[in-house]
């Protein structure tokens, strides 16, 4: 099939208990492309988690407007400082007065040099938790990702687990959801887009990264939402399995031929 080189919206639809996604698909030339995911909690104190692409601002806006009116909206989760993720924060900060972005001391550095406005900035200490009121999101360092202020979080109602870069996948095509994608075409698209985008995955200390995926699957979420994959619902096995294998098992799948001990042995 031909796919439209430009990214598209597609239509908002739910993520599991409590959770609406915003998705966007983003072509990549050779490659398919890549889900590009906004969150939503339409709760008593709304939270909008990340804010797509600059490039769709129209369409998200128009999305995220029939969802919710902006003056209502009081959080804006802010999963890292990545151009996919915080492609409308500026807009979104000018119409919707009462949000208040959330994240950490180096997010909120990484706003200023990008010349966002700190000031409403809700700062996020090691350890706490951002109370919605009818739930907490505990923040939590996802297995793997490409920038060091990465929050994702756990959603103690809904048990919703935001992943933010993980388990992102390249796909052929959009999909609904995970269960719609074949499994030989979740496997692949999710180790190639796993080693393209956190190559450190090559030589990471493996046990440790068993651990984490593990420490993972006993929080039992009851939905994945990732920032690059459609969402998951019924646990998250599967995925741990699949990183689990390309990376903790066997040789690696997406070795990093500019790995330091790459380079030096292939210069002996
Ligand atoms: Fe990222
Ligand atoms: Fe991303």
């Amino acid at each position: 099939m031909t796919i439209n080189p430009y990214p598209v919206m597609l239509p908002t639809r739910n993520a599991g208990r409590d959770w609406r996604v915003l998705p966007a698909f983003l072509p990549l030339p050779g490659m398919g492309g890549l889900a590009v995911n906004a969150f939503l909690h339409k709760g008593a104190e709304p939270v909008l988690v990340d804010t797509g692409l600059a490039a769709l601002g129209d369409a998200f806006a128009a999305a995220l407007e029939a969802e919710i009116d902006l003056a209502d909206l009081r959080w804006i989760w802010l999963s890292h400082t990545d151009a996919d993720h915080i492609g409308n924060l500026s807009r979104l900060l000018a119409r919707a007065p009462r949000a208040r972005v959330v994240t950490n001391f180096l997010g909120m550095g990484k706003m200023g040099l990008l010349g966002l406005d700190t000031d409403r900035v809700y700062l996020l200490e090691p350890g706490a938790r951002l109370a919605l009121g009818d739930r907490e999101l505990v923040p939590l360092r996802p297995p793997y990702y490409d920038a060091p202020e990465t929050l994702g979080f756990l959603d103690t109602r809904s048990r919703a687990l935001f992943a933010v870069d993980s388990f992102g996948a390249l796909l052929p095509e959009p999909a609904d959801s995970v269960a719609a994608i074949e499994a030989s075409t979740l496997r692949d698209g999710l180790v190639t887009w796993s080693a393209i985008d956190a190559p450190w995955l090559a030589t990471t200390d493996r046990i440790a990264l068993g651990r984490s995926l593990r420490a993972l699957e006993r929080l039992a979420p009851a939905t994945v939402l990732s920032g690059h994959l459609p969402v998951a619902e019924g646990g998250i096995a599967a995925l741990t399995a699949l990183v689990h294998d390309a990376w903790c098992a066997g040789p690696s799948a997406g070795a990093d031929p500019q790995a330091i001990e790459a380079v030096a042995e292939a210069l002996g």
